[in-house]
């Protein structure tokens, strides 16, 4: 596990770390409302090289960039309808998966399925800096 306690000006290091892993796989992202999940996935497309928006996947199941990082937020959906739905099969394809809201559960049903999986705990320490708390399997 790597930690890193960073402000949003700064955040390379845990960008880089976590782009660093695989380039096919699910990250796990864990946190509070507002604890930075969406940010770290918009500098990590943007560390990609990839020229696109990124926003909440809220009310959408997916948002795709560049067709090579997929971002869901399974908050709204829960774990069980969001697997109802047919998205192992969908992390299964090519890419990285930017999961928020995901869990343990989900940790070992991905692990089960031999997908790469990492997760990132962010927490927030004041209104100017966020812990990352970085895990491989
Ligand atoms: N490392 C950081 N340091 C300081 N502020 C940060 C950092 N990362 C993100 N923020 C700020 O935290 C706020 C919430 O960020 P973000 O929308 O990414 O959170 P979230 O975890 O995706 O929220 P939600 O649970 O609603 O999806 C934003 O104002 C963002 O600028
Ligand atoms: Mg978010």
């Amino acid at each position: 596990m790597k930690k890193y306690i960073l402000s949003l000006d700064d955040m390379d290091e845990v960008v880089s770390d976590v782009a660093s892993h695989f380039q096919s796989g699910v990250v796990i992202l864990r946190g509070d409302l507002a604890s930075g999940k969406t940010t770290l996935v918009k500098k990590i497309v943007a560390h990609l090289g990839i020229d696109e928006d990124v926003t909440s996947p809220t009310f959408s199941l997916q948002h795709a960039y560049a067709e090579k990082v997929f971002h869901y937020d399974i908050y709204n959906h829960g774990l069980e309808h969001f697997m109802a739905l047919g998205m192992l099969e969908e992390l299964e394809r090519e890419g990285l998966h930017f999961i928020e809201w995901g869990d343990d559960a989900l940790v070992s049903l991905l692990r089960e399925a031999d997908i790469n999986v990492m997760s990132v705990d962010i927490e927030k320490i004041s209104d100017e800096k966020r812990e990352y708390r970085v895990c491989t399997y």
